[in-house]
C-alpha cells in the first residue's frame, strides 16, 4: 500500500519540532505542515511577523519561515483539529529529566510524550502514523503503541476506529548548525516495522535527502542509538576536557594533543575542542537516561562507566570557576567580572545546562559582580537560570563604586561598558565576536592585575598577552 502523505502534525514547536518542520515544508511543498504546541506565547512568536522574533535563533531559519509560513507551514494552538486533519502526527515535546519519583535526577520524564500520545488516541482519525521524534528511552514506542491500541479497545467513542503505526525518527541536528544538519544529514534513521508507515516516512524524506542516507532498523535499535550517538559525542568532549586539565599542569597545550590524535584517521578531528563542559538539553539529559537504562538491566559497570562522562562534565565546570577565584588572589568578593557568553554554544539563544550556569552560579555565591554579554540571550532567561534577579541599577552605578553590590548581576551589551574597572573577563561562549575583541582598548578599562581566562580558546594570545593582561586558555599549560 503506497500513500502519499498530505498532511503532517507535529506536537511541541521548540528548538527540534520547529526548524525541523520549517524544513520539511520548505522541502516538500505538496505537504500541508502543521506545528501546534500548548504555549500560545511560543506560537504567536512563531507567527510574528518580525522574524528577529522568533522564539528560536537559528541561521537560516528565518528565510525559510518567510518562505513558508503561511503557505504550506502554520503555527497553532489547535492541537485537536490539526491532529484529526492528519496523516501522521510527530511528538517533539521535552523530555526533561524526571526530578522526583522512581529514577529521579535519571530517567526521563515521559509525562509530555503520554499525554500527546493520549491526544493523538483521542482526537485521531482514519490510518495515523505517530512518530517520535523526541529522544525517549528505549521501549517507549511500546508505551505509545499502548496507549493508542488501548484507546481504540475500550472507547465508545467514534475515533476509536483510528489506527495507528508507530516510528522512531530520533533527530540529529545540533543547534546553531540546525538548518543545514536537517538539509544535508548524515543519516536519516527510521526504526520500526511496519513496511507501509517506514514507506511512507521515507517517501518525504527522500525529497532531498539521497536514499542510502535513509537508514532502517528496527524501532529499539533506532531508539538507543539516539542515546548512544549522543554519548559518543559527549564522551569525546569530557575526554578531550580531562586531557586539557593534564595539559594545563604539565605544560602541554591540548590543541595541539587534539591536531595530533585527530589526524588518526581512526579517531577523526572533529569534536576535540576543549572548552567550559557540554551544555544543551540533550547530552547530559539522553547520558542519564542511559545510565538509568543499564542499570534497569542489571549492568552495573555499563552504567558507572557512562556517569562518570556526566561528573567529570561538572567537576570541569567547577574547576573553572575555582581557577579563576584561586587567581584572583582568592577572592572574588566584590569584584567586578565580565562573562563573555552564555549559551551553551554559539550561534543559539539557548542556555541549557550552559557550562555559564555553573560558573557564574559558583562566582555570584563567591560575592563576585557579574556584567553578563550575550549577543542572543535575553535578561530573562539569564534571571531563570541563575535563580537570582538582574540587577539593572549595576549600570548607573560608577564601577568604582560597585563593591557594595556582592553576589549581583546586570546584562551589557556594550563589551567597554562590562569591562570597565573588571578584574576579570571570562569567554564562556565562541561568539565569532569575542575572538575580534580590540584588547588594547579593553586592557585600558580594566583595573590592573587583569585577567582574561578563556575557556574557549577562541581569542588572540598575542594581543592579550601584549596588551598586559594576564591570560589563561583551557588545556593550555605552556602560556
Ligand atoms: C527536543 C526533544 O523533543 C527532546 O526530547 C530532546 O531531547 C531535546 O530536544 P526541544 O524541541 O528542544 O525538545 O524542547 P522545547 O524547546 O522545550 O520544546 C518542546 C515544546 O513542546 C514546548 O514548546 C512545549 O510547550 C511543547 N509541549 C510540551 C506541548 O506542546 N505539549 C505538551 O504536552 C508538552
Ligand atoms: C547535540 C548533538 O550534536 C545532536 O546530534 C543532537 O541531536 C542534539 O545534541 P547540540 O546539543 O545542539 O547537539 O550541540 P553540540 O554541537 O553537539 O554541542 C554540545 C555541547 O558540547 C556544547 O556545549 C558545545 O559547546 C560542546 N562541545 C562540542 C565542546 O565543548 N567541544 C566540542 O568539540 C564540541
Amino acid at each position: 500500500m503506497r500513500t502519499q502523505i498530505k498532511n503532517i502534525c507535529c506536537i511541541g514547536a521548540g528548538y527540534v519540532g520547529g526548524p525541523t518542520m520549517a524544513v520539511i515544508a520548505d522541502k516538500c511543498p505538496h505537504i500541508k505542515v502543521n506545528v501546534v504546541d500548548i504555549n500560545l506565547e511560543r506560537i504567536e512568536a512563531w507567527n510574528s511577523d518580525d522574524l528577529n522574533k522568533l522564539p528560536v535563533f537559528e541561521p537560516g531559519l528565518d528565510e525559510i519561515i518567510k518562505r513558508t509560513r503561511c503557505k504550506n507551514l502554520n503555527f497553532s494552538c489547535d492541537i485537536e483539529e490539526k491532529i484529526r486533519e492528519a496523516q501522521m502526527v510527530f511528538i517533539s515535546v521535552n523530555t526533561p529529566t524526571k526530578i522526583k519519583g522512581v529514577g529521579a535526577g535519571q530517567a526521563s520524564d515521559l509525562k509530555y510524550v503520554e499525554a500527546c500520545a493520549r491526544q493523538v488516541a483521542k482526537y485521531a482519525k482514519g490510518h495515523t502514523i505517530v512518530i517520535e521524534k523526541s529522544t525517549l528511552p528505549v521501549k517507549t514506542a511500546e508505551v505509545i503503541k499502548t496507549i493508542l491500541e488501548d484507546y481504540q479497545m475500550f472507547s465508545t467513542n467514534d475515533n476509536a476506529k483510528a489506527t495507528f503505526d508507530v516510528l522512531s525518527n530520533p533527530e540529529f541536528l545540533a543547534e546553531g548548525t540546525a538548518i543545514n544538519d536537517l538539509e544535508n544529514p548524515d543519516r536519516v534513521l527510521i526504526g520500526g516495522q511496519n513496511e507501509f508507515a517506514i514507506n511512507a516516512l521515507s517517501q518525504i524524506y527522500s525529497n532531498w535527502v539521497p536514499k542510502n542516507k535513509i537508514l532502517h532498523t528496527n524501532i529499539w535499535s533506532s531508539e538507543l542509538a539516539k542515546l548512544t550517538s549522543n554519548a559518543f559525542l559527549a564522551q569525546r568532549v569530557s575526554s578531550i576536557n580531562a586531557i586539557g586539565a593534564l595539559c594545563e599542569a604539565t605544560g602541554a597545550d591540548v590543541k595541539e594533543v587534539a591536531r595530533a590524535i585527530g589526524t588518526d584517521s581512526r579517531i577523526g578531528s572533529r569534536f576535540l575542542d576543549a572548552g567550559p563542559g557540554f551544555g544543551g538539553s540533550c547530552f547530559k539529559k539522553d547520558i542519564l537516561n542511559l545510565v538509568y537504562l543499564s542499570k534497569h538491566f542489571g549492568l552495573v559497570e555499563v552504567a558507572n562507566f557512562w556517569e562518570v562522562v556526566v561528573s567529570l562534565n561538572n567537576w570541569h565546570q567547577h574547576r573553572i570557576s575555582r581557577l579563576v577565584v584561586k587567581n584572583l588572589f582568592g577572592t572574588v568578593t566584590g569584584k567586578k567580572i565580565c562573562i563573555l557568553g552564555f549559551a551553551f554554544k554559539a550561534n543559539t539563544n539557548d542556555t541549557r545546562e550552559s557550562a555559564a550556569i555553573n560558573i557564574c552560579k559558583d562566582l555570584l555565591e563567591e560575592g563576585a559582580i557579574l556584567f553578563i554579554n550575550d549577543p542572543k540571550v535575553v535578561p530573562e532567561q539569564i534571571s531563570k537560570d541563575l535563580l537570582v534577579n538582574e540587577n539593572k541599577t549595576l549600570k548607573s552605578i560608577e564601577s568604582q563604586n560597585l563593591f557594595n553590590y556582592e553576589g549581583s548581576w546586570c546584562s551589557e551589551d556594550n563589551l567597554e561598558i562590562a569591562a570597565s574597572n573588571a578584574d576579570a573577563i571570562i569567554v564562556l561562549t565562541e561568539w565569532d565576536e569575542y575572538s575580534k575583541i580590540d584588547w588594547d582598548l579593553i586592557s585600558k578599562k580594566m583595573r590592573k592585575p587583569a585577567w582574561v581566562f578563556d575557556a574557549r580558546s577562541v581569542i588572540d594570545e598575542k594581543k592579550v598577552l601584549a596588551a598586559d593582561l594576564n591570560l589563561w586558555k583551557v588545556g593550555n599549560g605552556s602560556i
